[in-house]
């Protein structure tokens, strides 16, 4: 399979943002509210929320298939030990080709001597749920964060000790 990456630069951020407009309201529309999509991706993914996350340090990575850009993740860390995992997405229509997992190991071993990488992700949101157990990840906690709006997240946090 014919994967390429890019560390994402402002220059970017378009293209992201174009990307998750079109699977966030594709694949959570089973799982939240039109109105909470909206509100989310009005919150985590315009220009200057893009830009702002950048500015704090958050790493996106972009993932091209045959030249085309596929999914997009972005980490964050404190103490270049352990990692966060703020976003993770593949387009809809190339799930379940392994994509996701070569783009999780490619960040991975892009990382100098991580141990831990950690995530929330919808309760309700079980294919991926199921994508991260498969890749090594356990449920370590039940929380739900509000997110304003009066929208509740109702997440699992996830963690996965990497063994290098
Ligand atoms: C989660 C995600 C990034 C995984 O990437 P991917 O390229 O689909 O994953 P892979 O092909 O490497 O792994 C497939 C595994 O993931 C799970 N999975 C992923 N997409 C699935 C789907 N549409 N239906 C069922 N299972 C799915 C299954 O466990 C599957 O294993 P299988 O092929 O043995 O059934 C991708 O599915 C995605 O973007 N989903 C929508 C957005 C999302 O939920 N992101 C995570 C937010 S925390």
């Amino acid at each position: 399979m014919n994967l390429t990456y890019k560390k994402a630069t402002e220059n970017d951020l378009p293209i992201i943002s174009f990307l998750a407009e079109k699977i966030w309201k594709r694949h959570y529309v089973d799982i939240i509210s039109g109105e909470q999509i909206e509100y989310m991706l009005n919150k985590m993914y315009s220009l200057a929320s893009l830009r702002d996350q950048m500015q704090n340090g958050h790493q996106f990575t972009l993932a091209y298939f045959d030249g085309s850009p596929v999914g997009y993740m972005s980490l964050s860390t404190r103490d270049e030990k352990n990692y966060f995992l703020h976003k993770f997405y593949v387009e809809v229509d190339e799930q379940s080709k392994g994509i996701g997992t070569q783009f999780l190991n490619y960040v991975i071993s892009s990382l100098n001597d991580p141990k831990t990488i950690e995530l929330t992700v919808n309760r309700q949101n079980f294919k991926a749920v199921n994508f991260y157990f498969k890749n090594g990840f356990i449920i370590r906690e039940v929380a739900d964060f509000d997110i304003g709006n009066a929208f509740v997240m109702n997440d699992f946090i996830m963690v996965k000790k990497i063994k290098k």
